[in-house]
């Protein structure tokens, strides 16, 4: 099939969960108006571009990032997100020209990214195409050939597929490591990353549940090569958006609570979509994903910030607080003295105890040399079953 002849991604929807209603604002009228129309532009569901390539959890929506970079970045902003999970705000900024810079504390949110961020001109992607292809034809002939390949998971891990599933994962990561440019190669690995959960026993992305699935031997390379080929497609509409000065973001392993100095101009703006407060553990998200990509996920265990595994009870509320204001100052210790700091939050679930997060930053802020400008507010449903929950997008500058 010709990539022509597939649906365009654009007709796709884009699993965010979106309630839309009400929007309430609050402080600086101007900005507090340009803030309330990112959060209402989130009720586009078209995924475009390299969006949705992979399951991510709580990705930003796209169009906030658009809408927030159109209203706020100034051309020669350096843009900073601290936690910028599969990178949204990246590909936002780059196809703006706009520079930025991307940090998180999980090694696979970095490698999406990248993926997805990658601007390859027709050549590159044909290329890709073709070594997609023949890594596709070798992985199916070590199926018919039952060619025994050893899977890098431990048994636990291991317990997650079928027997013959694991086996063609493990040739199709063989021959993916065989390939010899380091840039396909790599981005084959996130092709192959973005199937494993439909591939496992793993109900879906957003529960360690299992299930029965019944996946016929050759399926995972079928889905595999149809996967690569949504990806050249996909960034064959990133090329095509894309202006003719379009920096590649730097993406850096680091926690956002204590960022590395940096050099030259400090960053303008941060658009950044923080964890909400005892609402996810990243680290777990992606347990499938980890070992069949060599990422040590421990840092991120260990310093992931807001995790539920973690702010269990209302008296955690301090712990949170005390995050909250680390990374709020590591962040003012590397942007401009004007800068602006955007952030998308949602209210912390810390037991049966709600913490309004706009409220929280407008009182931790000013302490961690951040003022509070403005806010809009929208109701989100709450995948938990609880009462909806409010998502925020607040504005703060920096002071001091
Ligand atoms: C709400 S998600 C960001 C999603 C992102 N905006 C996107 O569109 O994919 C929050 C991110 O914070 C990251 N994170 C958690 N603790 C961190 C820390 N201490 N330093 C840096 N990143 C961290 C998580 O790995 C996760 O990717």
């Amino acid at each position: 099939m010709s990539t022509r002849d597939r649906e365009p991604h654009e007709r796709r929807r884009a699993p965010l969960a979106h309630q839309g209603g009400r929007v309430e604002t609050r402080g600086d009228e101007r900005v507090a108006r340009a803030l309330e129309a990112a959060l209402e532009a989130s009720a586009d569901e078209r995924d475009t571009l390299t969006h949705g390539f992979h399951a991510y959890p709580a990705r930003m929506h796209p169009r906030i990032a658009a809408v927030a970079l159109d209203a706020f970045a100034r051309e020669d902003d350096l843009v900073l997100d601290p936690f910028c999970g599969s990178g949204t705000v990246l590909v936002e900024a780059r196809i703006r020209g706009l520079d930025s810079t991307g940090v998180d504390l999980n090694p696979l949110a970095l490698r999406i990214a990248e993926v997805k961020t990658d601007r390859r001109d027709a050549e590159s992607r044909e290329r890709f195409r073709r070594t997609l292809l023949d890594v596709g034809a070798r992985s199916e002939a070590r199926v018919r050939a039952r060619t025994y390949a050893r899977a890098p998971l431990s048994r636990e891990d291991a317990s997650w597929y079928a027997p013959h599933v694991l086996k063609e994962l493990a040739g199709l990561r063989q021959e993916i490591l065989a390939v010899g440019d380091e840039r396909d190669r790599r981005a084959l690995e996130i092709v192959m990353s973005s199937l494993l959960v439909k591939l496992s026993l793993q109900r879906a992305d957003t529960t360690e549940r299992a299930t029965d699935k019944r996946i016929r031997k050759g399926l995972s390379t079928e889905m595999f090569v149809r996967k690569g080929e949504e990806l050249v497609d996909r960034w064959e509409a990133l090329d095509d958006a894309c202006p003719a000065r379009s920096p590649a973001p730097e993406l850096l392993w680091a926690n956002a609570a204590d960022l590395p100095r940096v050099q030259g101009d400090p960053f303008g703006l941060v658009l950044s979509s923080p964890p909400y407060g005892g609402t996810y553990d990243y680290v777990d998200h992606h347990a499938r994903r980890y070992a069949w990509l060599g990422l040590d996920p421990e840092p991120l265990r260990r310093g992931e910030l807001g995790a539920r595994r973690r702010l269990r009870d209302g008296r955690d509320l301090r712990t949170w607080d005390a995050e909250v204001v680390a990374f709020l100052e590591s962040l003012r210790r590397v942007v401009r003295t004007d800068a602006l700091a955007l952030l998308l939050v949602g209210d912390g679930q810390l037991g049966e105890r709600r913490v309004d997060a706009a409220n929280q930053l407008a009182g931790l802020g000013p302490d961690a040399g951040w003022a509070p400008l403005a806010a809009a507010s929208q109701l989100r449903p709450d995948w938990t079953g609880r009462e909806p929950r409010r998502e925020h997008l607040v504005a703060l500058r920096a002071v001091r």
